[in-house]
């Protein structure tokens, strides 16, 4: 029998938490229903004490997904405890991950705790959350800098108190694949009850090892690895998911382990994941860089036409990148565009099809080609849509603006909110300054921080599409807006006043 190594997904907590991606709950909801699609085991679907809004998306997801442990972070005291398992305790099987640092450096001068302290808290705190939830993890943060001789007594107490996943994070980036593979071999050998419980290894990517430390955790027989899509986490960092099942799935030989991820719906997860954040892959981004399985040289393309795996050792496939790019135009019809989108691995609801079409219709008047980014991007940008935008709020019924390098740039905008107009002008530093402080002095929000402003092209050409995200918060909760146009003013007009809304409602 080949062991099973359970994918514990930290895109929600890990990820969420480092700056520039940060989530609404629609946002969340919409990366937990993607993971799990993908299959993960474990949602870290974050750390529920940490503010309102994190108990409430905490508590969102236990309820939304059905197929996977969710888990939120406690520190190893009574009241986070408390407030983990009143947020997770509705899921269908709920975890509680609690931590303790125990590396010198952050028992002194993080915790002022002595080392007998820091033994005591995790083994009653441990016991505390048992009481509550049979499925317990404990992880010793910082634990790659820790003595180990402590650790393994840390991690002994933590088993005693009923424990049943046991994580050694490398906190700060800093071990090796050789040093981790060992400390977790001499933990599994030297912790009594080490047999009774899963090992699991949580590595972030300061030296950019993360991935090959994770995976040398699981050659020193840790059976759960703890990552995120596109590798997303505090600093530089955490486990990329999709690196690290992929390179175990297409090494048996070095990794006689399975895992219960549905791989065909990695890229989806990635651009999902990316689209929430207002991000795009780099080009070379391992598994689903637009360049991961691109061919460019003359002497790869004859290899892979010769025979793919010259130069292939994964297939796009394998992911669920298509590359039968089939190119749609105005021509095509609704199930040419259905047919597409299927294969692209979205089914939308016969309504949602509907709404798609038309975006998909005012596309073709502005764009001849359609392509599968395109289609991607389309389908994403509704995925994220929000409430507000159905129940109404501002929408675009023009812009104009006037910009050169040597005057200052206007924009006149009108827009339409419950049958009414109303139009103002402003200038700005460029012609999207403009544009949002015409906006301003229309919608005149309250107080609120401009946090990203993110445009990325869609695909190649000139008249390809712009993808504009931009994040607004106020009172620590985030406002998105996505706009998507063959116009980049438009796309960001666009952008804004989808944000804006959001944010004016949550003010009601
Ligand atoms: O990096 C870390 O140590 C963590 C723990 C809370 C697991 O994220
Ligand atoms: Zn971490």
């Amino acid at each position: 029998m080949t062991d099973n190594v359970i994918i514990f997904d930290t895109t929600l907590r890990d990820g969420e938490q480092a700056p520039g991606c940060s989530m609404n709950l629609r946002e969340k909801i919409e990366v937990a229903r993607s993971l799990e699609r993908l299959r993960v085991d474990v949602i870290e679907a974050g750390f529920a004490i940490s503010s309102p809004g994190d108990f409430e998306s905490v508590r969102a997801i236990a309820g939304a997904v059905r197929d996977c442990t969710v888990a939120s972070l406690a520190r190893c005291n009574a009241k986070d405890i408390d407030a983990a398992w009143e947020a997770v305790k509705v899921a269908a099987d709920p975890r509680i991950h609690v931590f303790i640092a125990t590396s010198p450096i952050h028992m002194e001068y993080k915790l002022r705790m002595k080392p007998e302290e820091v033994l005591e808290q995790a083994e009653a705190m441990v016991r505390y959350a048992r009481r509550y939830c049979p499925n317990v993890q404990f992880s010793a943060e910082d634990a790659t800098r820790s003595d180990l001789d402590f650790l393994a007594k840390v991690c002994a107490a933590a088993i005693r108190a009923g424990a049943t996943t046991v994580n050694i994070p490398d906190t700060v980036g800093y071990t090796t694949p050789i040093e981790m593979r060992e400390r977790i071999e001499y933990l599994r050998a030297n912790v009594p009850g080490a047999e009774d419980v899963i090992f699991s290894v949580h590595c972030h990517n300061d030296l950019g090892l993360a991935v090959a430390n994770a995976l040398a955790g699981v050659s020193g027989g840790a059976r759960q690895i703890e990552c995120t899509v596109n590798g997303l986490g505090e600093r530089a960092g955490n486990t990329s998911l999709e690196e690290a099942v992929m390179a175990m799935r297409t090494r048996p030989d070095l990794y006689p382990v399975r895992t219960r991820i549905d791989t065909t719906q990695i890229y989806r997860a990635s651009k999902t994941v990316y689209s929430v954040i207002g991000q795009k892959a780099p080009l070379n981004k391992p598994i689903v860089g637009a360049n991961a399985f691109a061919h460019e040289s003359g002497i790869h393309q004859h290899g892979v036409l010769a025979n793919k795996q010259t130069y292939e050792i994964l297939t796009p496939e394998s992911v669920g990148v298509h590359t039968n790019n089939i190119v749609l135009g105005k021509h095509s019809g609704k199930h040419a565009v259905e047919d597409r989108l299927n294969d692209l691995g979205y089914h939308p609801t016969p309504e949602e099809l509907e709404v798609f079409f038309q975006d998909f219709k005012e596309l073709c008047d502005k764009k001849k080609n359609v392509t599968d980014a395109d289609l991607e991007a389309l389908a994403e940008q509704r995925a994220v849509l929000d409430e507000v935008e159905e129940e109404g709020g501002y929408e675009l019924d023009w812009f104009a603006v006037h910009t050169s390098n040597f005057t200052t740039a206007t924009c006149t905008v009108s827009l339409l909110k419950d049958g009414e107009r109303h139009q103002d002008v402003a200038l700005g530093d460029g012609p999207i300054d403009a544009a949002y402080n015409a906006i301003d002095r229309i919608v005149q929000p309250g107080p609120h921080t401009f946090n990203i402003f993110n445009i990325h092209s869609i695909s190649e050409g000139k008249d390809t599409l712009g993808d504009v995200t931009i994040k607004l918060t106020s009172e620590g909760r985030t406002y998105t807006g996505k706009g998507l146009s063959t116009d980049i003013i438009e796309a960001s007009i666009t952008a804004y006043l989808k944000a804006m809304n959001k944010l004016c409602a949550a003010a009601k």
